[in-house]
């Protein structure tokens, strides 16, 4: 691909995976991200790094003017579901305000192509066994309720100013970059993955298994798990589908199965080679039973195809990348 990118939270999680994604394939790539919960050194050093807010008309302006962006791909966000729940309108103004920023922006600089990270939480509470994009969107939380108005203006704003985009909702990521370019680097994360490889690192003391008693084969919740840079070439497929002149929209991205909490727990312990105690707790409001996507509309029309379909194997990198970062950070065990 010949093309030059503007990434917004390419110092993050995904968008740094998604930043190298890009530069191994050719593209030249100018990251942004104010570094609220990134790391500068996460940033791919080959790509060009402003730090700055993804929703500052003024700053979008300058770097389209001067770098000659021809698509952004908008990965910088706030992503917790408890803490949007505590404060909805850091989740409005982050998510959802700077996002229309940054379209209008796109807009006005003749930037046409747009690729947002958008989340199977606009669809958390929608029945079915596998979720698909005809489906109703129904969300929980403000976190999901950020996301899914930014997937309408993107709908609204690109008939009526021409801006042709794809919303990935991203289904539950793990894992990392297999070359060990990047990671999940968060503290205190409230992911299961993350929890899990940090108790088998020996940094917190329990993994919790919020409710035992839904209606799923063991009891826990049902998730469906990408691995991150399987996530991040979908962000590469769906700019290219776009370039081609290929329909935009709303693509669930998943692998199409579904993981319980027990199960990843066993694939941690698995892929660590540690125990740690996973003692039972109450439900947490909002949990829905299973969310599990069907990914039939990224597979045939962005000819995505993850290469991860495993829970261990994605958990196997996911520790790979745990003991280094420990390793650097000089963390002992407790
Ligand atoms: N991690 C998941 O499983 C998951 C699932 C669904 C959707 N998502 C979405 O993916 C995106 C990335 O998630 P992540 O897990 O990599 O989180 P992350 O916190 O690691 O990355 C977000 C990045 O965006 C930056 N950022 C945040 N607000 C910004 C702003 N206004 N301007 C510039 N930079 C800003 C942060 O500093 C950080 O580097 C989020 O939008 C999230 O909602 C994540």
């Amino acid at each position: 691909m010949n093309a030059k990118v503007l990434i917004t939270g390419a110092a993050g999680y995904i968008g740094s995976h998604t930043a190298w994604d890009f530069i191994d394939s050719g593209c030249e790539v100018v990251a942004l991200d104010n570094l609220c919960t990134g790391f500068r050194e996460m940033c791919p050093p080959p790509a060009k790094f402003v730090e700055g807010n993804a929703g500052d008309a003024e700053l979008l302006s300058q770097i389209f003017r001067a770098e000659n962006i021809s698509a952004v791909v908008h990965i910088a966000g706030s992503a917790s579901v408890p803490e949007s729940v505590a404060d909805p309108e850091k989740y409005y103004r982050n998510n959802t305000a700077a996002s229309l920023v940054l379209m209008e922006e796109c807009a006005r600089n003749n930037v046409r192509d747009f690729v947002f990270s958008s989340s199977s939480a606009v669809q958390h509470g929608t029945p079915g066994e596998f979720l698909d994009e005809t489906m109703p969107t129904i969300t929980i939380s403000p976190y999901g309720a950020s996301k899914l108005m930014t997937e309408q203006m993107l709908a609204d704003i690109g008939a009526a100013r021409g801006l042709r985009w794809c919303a990935l909702r991203y289904f539950n990521v793990c894992g990392a970059d297999e070359k060990m370019r990047a990671g999940d680097c968060k503290k205190n994360a409230t992911t299961l993955v993350k929890a899990a490889m940090e108790c088998a690192a020996g940094l917190r003391k329990e993994v919790r298994v919020f409710g035992e008693d839904y209606k799923t084969e063991d009891g826990t919740a049902v998730r469906d798990y990408i691995h991150v840079s399987d996530i991040a070439a979908a962000h590469r497929l769906a700019l290219a589908h776009l370039a081609a002149g290929g329909k935009g929209g709303a693509f669930n991205v998943g692998i199409g199965k579904g993981f319980s909490v027990r199960e990843v727990i066993a694939a941690a312990q698995k892929a660590s080679g540690k125990t740690f105690p996973t003692p039972s707790a109450p439900r947490r409001p909002g949990d829905p039973p299973r969310v599990v996507s069907n990914p039939a509309r990224a597979f045939k029309e962005l000819n995505f195809r993850p290469r991860f379909a495993e829970i261990t194997p994605m958990l196997k990198t996911a520790w790979q990348w745990e003991t280094l970062l420990r390793e650097k950070n000089g963390e002992k065990r407790k």
